[in-house]
This record gives C-alpha cells, sequence and structure tokens, in this order.
C-alpha cells in the first residue's frame, strides 16, 4: 500500500516511523514533513492546509491511505474531500471534528448526555459574559470557541484578568473569530490524563494511557506550550477510571454523537481531569496528541495499519492492540523563546550518537535538511522517546540521550515524567 502522512511535527513523524514497520506498505509520503520523515518517507512540499493540492497528489501517486495528523485540515475538511473523490483518508469529517473544533459544540454535546465535565455557559455577548463572571468565585476558565493554536483556554485566578480575557477575546478579536464566542467554566481541581481512541463510528478501542507537561519549563513553570513531554502509561489511571471513563464518557459521547447524526470515524483523544470525583472531560481533541503519540507509538507492538483501516472500516471492535509493558519517557528538546519568539536555522549536533543507544527513539518536529547538516526550522525541535522497564528506568535512559543532543539556545525540561504535572496554570492571553 502506498501511504500520504500529513502534518510536519514529531506526532506525524511517530506516525511515518509506525507505518514503515508495516509489512503492508510499499511506499510512504510525507507532505511537507520533515529531516526526520525525510529519511524514512519521501517528503512532498505540500502545505498541511492545501487540501486541493494534496487530494490532487493523492491521485496521481496512487494513495491507498492518507493519514491526517493536525487539527486544522480536519477541521477544514480534508476528509470530506478525500471521500467526495472515493480516496482512503483516516481522521474525522469535518461535521464530527466540531467536537475539537468548537468547544461550543463538544460542551453541548456534554451537557446533553450528562458526561462529566466543567459546569459552563457560553456566550456570544462580551457584556454578559463580565456580568456572570462577576458572581462567580476565581479562578475560573475562559475558553475560546474555535481553534487557536494551543492559546484559546486562559484561567483567570481574579476578576481583572477575566475582564481583560474576555476584552481581548471577543471585543478586540485577539484570536480571529475563534474567540469571537466563549465558554466561562468551573475551575477543577485534579491531575491530567491523555486518553486516545480509536473510534469507528459505533465503537472503539482504548490505546494506553499518558500525560504531557504542557508548561515550558520545570516545576510546571512559565507558559503552556503545544507540550514538552509525555509519558505512557499514566500513573493516575486505573481499572477503575478505566470502567467509569467508559461508561459515563465513551458509550454516552457514542449515543450523543448518533442521535446528532455525527458519526466520528478517527483517533478521539480526550483531555481528562482526574478529580476526586472521578475523571471529568477538559476538551475533546479529534487526532493524536503531541507529544504523547511519541511516548505511546513505540509501545504499541501491534502494526498500525490495520488499525487504522478497521477505525474507517467500522470493524475496531474486532481488533485488539498489544502492547509493551514497558514504560516509555518522551522529552521535547525546543528552541530558545519557544513559545515566544524563536530563532530558526541553527545547526543540531549530536543526533546520530544519540540514536546509538539501545531502546531511544529519536523523532524530528521542526527540523529541516540543510546540505549535510539538520538544522532547526521550528519551535519544538526533537523529541527523544525511551523505553525502560518503569517510568524511572525509561526517564535515565531518555535523558542520556537527550544529553548528546544540542544546538544553539536550546532548552529542555529536566523534571518530566518526575514531578506530578500541574493541573493548574493561570495567566491571561
Ligand atoms: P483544553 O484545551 O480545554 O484542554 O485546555 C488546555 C489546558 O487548560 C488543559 O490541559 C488544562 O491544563 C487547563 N484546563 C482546561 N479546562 C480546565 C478546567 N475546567 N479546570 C482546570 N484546568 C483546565
Ligand atoms: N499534547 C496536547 C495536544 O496534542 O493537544
Amino acid at each position: 500500500m502506498n501511504i500520504l502522512v500529513i502534518g510536519s511535527g514529531g506526532r506525524e513523524h511517530a506516525l511515518a516511523w509506525k507505518l514503515r514497520q508495516s509489512p503492508h506498505v510499499d511506499r510512504i509520503f510525507c507532505a511537507p514533513g520533515n529531516a526526520g520523515t525525510s529519511e524514512i518517507t519521501e517528503n512532498v512540499a505540500i502545505p498541511a492546509t492545501d487540501l486541493p493540492t494534496l487530494a490532487k497528489f493523492a491521485r496521481q501517486n496512487r494513495i491507498d491511505l492518507t493519514v491526517v495528523g493536525p487539527d486544522d485540515p480536519l477541521a477544514a475538511g480534508i476528509v470530506d474531500l478525500f471521500t467526495s473523490e472515493k480516496l482512503r483518508a483516516f481522521g474525522p469529517d469535518k461535521s464530527a471534528a466540531r467536537i475539537e473544533s468548537s468547544k461550543i459544540f463538544a460542551k453541548e454535546l456534554m451537557r446533553t448526555q450528562k458526561i462529566p465535565t466543567a459546569e459552563a455557559r457560553t456566550f456570544c455577548n462580551s457584556a454578559e459574559a463580565l456580568h456572570h463572571c462577576e458572581r462567580l468565585r476565581f479562578p475560573i476558565v475562559i475558553k475560546a470557541d474555535g481553534l487557536a493554536l494551543g492559546k484559546g483556554v486562559v484561567i483567570a485566578a481574579d476578576a481583572d484578568t477575566a475582564r481583560s480575557t474576555i476584552d481581548q477575546m471577543m471585543n478586540q478579536a485577539r484570536l480571529g473569530d475563534s474567540g469571537r464566542r466563549i465558554v466561562v467554566e468551573e475551575f477543577l481541581q485534579g491531575t491530567e490524563c491523555s486518553l486516545h481512541a480509536l473510534v469507528d463510528g459505533k465503537d472503539y478501542v482504548l490505546l494506553e494511557s499518558s500525560r504531557d507537561h504542557k508548561r515550558a519549563f520545570d516545576g510546571d513553570q512559565g507558559p503552556n506550550t503545544g507540550g514538552m513531554g509525555a509519558f505512557s502509561p499514566a500513573n493516575n489511571w486505573n481499572k477503575e477510571s478505566q470502567s467509569r471513563f467508559d461508561s459515563e464518557i465513551m458509550r454516552p459521547l457514542l449515543r450523543g454523537l448518533r442521535e446528532k447524526g455525527v458519526t466520528f470515524r478517527g483517533l478521539l483523544y480526550p483531555g481528562l481531569m482526574i478529580t476526586a470525583d472521578g475523571p471529568r472531560v477538559l476538551e475533546f481533541n479529534c487526532r493524536f496528541g503531541d507529544p504523547e503519540t511519541q511516548a505511546l507509538l513505540p509501545r504499541m507492538r501491534s502494526d498500525l495499519l490495520p488499525l487504522l483501516e478497521a477505525t474507517i472500516d467500522g470493524t475496531i471492535e474486532q481488533c485488539a492492540i498489544e502492547w509493551d509493558t514497558r514504560a516509555a519517557v518522551t522529552v521535547v528538546l525546543a528552541s530558545g523563546g519557544y513559545p515566544g519568539k524563536y530563532e530558526t536555522g541553527k545547526p543540531i549536533s549530536g543526533l546520530d550518537d544519540a540514536a546509538t543507544l539501545e531502546d531511544v527513539q529519536i523523532f524530528h518536529a521542526g527540523t529541516k535538511r540543510d546540505g549535510k547538516e539538520t538544522k532547526t526550522a521550528g519551535g519544538r525541535v526533537i523529541a527523544v522517546t525511551a523505553l525502560g522497564s518503569d517510568l524511572e528506568a525509561a526517564r535515565a535512559r531518555a535523558y542520556e540521550a537527550m544529553s548528546r543532543i544540542s544546538f544553539e539556545n536550546c532548552h529542555y525540561r529536566r523534571d518530566i515524567a518526575l514531578t506530578p504535572v500541574a493541573a493548574n496554570v493561570t495567566g491571561s492571553l
């Protein structure tokens, strides 16, 4: 089979790496890819959001399956376009992708199906939102309705922050149309956990649990990022939470989608807060997590390709996934300044040396080839994943590998899988 992976991050490198191991795969293309994917796939210089050109490429190159990494092409309807051209694509269609691209859609679904989540109200008028906030106990959580590159959630510690956040999102359109409508919700106490489910429209199989570290610096300090590291399995997840997750979250969700006439086929990643009262949904994502995927896939023993196909074909209940029982720890190496302004074009050293370590896998994110050199080309640059008999062993190995890689002004967290992941991040837009 010929496969096209869409995206250019660590997640897409991990997906391509895993698919490369499938005996059913002939050629893999990655659009647009990075320096890492160029070693195992054929990179194609088409942006992930240029849907017509991607479809044309898939037609001309007899692509049997397209795997969509990021959320924006899904929200823009890439799967609808491909399906209309009789091209097979993994991921939800535009209508099902609303579960991530509209927090109001997701909240409404959770309300009607009584899925445990933070109490919330939605607003399209800033005066009404402000008036509502005046009556709440702080902190509160303010969320832009639409996609906002990870910047759409503010945990406001006080009324001043709430006021300025609402003003910036709704009146000044700092997040464009994404912030015109907002959700104001209750602040939940607990620890976070990322779940990944392959959903085939009516049934699902769960991948192993994982957790990510969203904040930039050690001790959960600094601004929120796309994710500075992850580990699997999550240390706050057990059989009881899984059984409640199934009966209180997944089954009602599938029923709710059915009642709305929406068929979700793809990867559903609910972000949960594990509270004293059990799991609560923070958000639903409609694609693989980044960097969770870099921690999960090295633990997956089964071939990923038949699982993706079964998800599309509606036969996922016949599939079981085999897992390596060892733990995985993923550490992200980022450009100085990330998630704010950063420079690119820095030569990266030590990649080959780090890759010689046993049970270590190096995934590229913002990298590009320049002649013989690999240079930085983004905020998150490299993710190093190591397997170990437990989290501590995996952690030690990941940091041993990471210590061999460097570039000017690079930074990484030293406490991935070590400190409890802070659930509670206050801040402003
Ligand atoms: P979201 O994009 O909705 O997952 O929010 C991003 C991050 O904000 C989450 O990973 C949490 O760390 C935090 N967050 C979101 N909603 C809440 C909430 N209701 N209570 C506490 N923290 C939250
Ligand atoms: N790791 C967070 C995300 O993929 O949304």
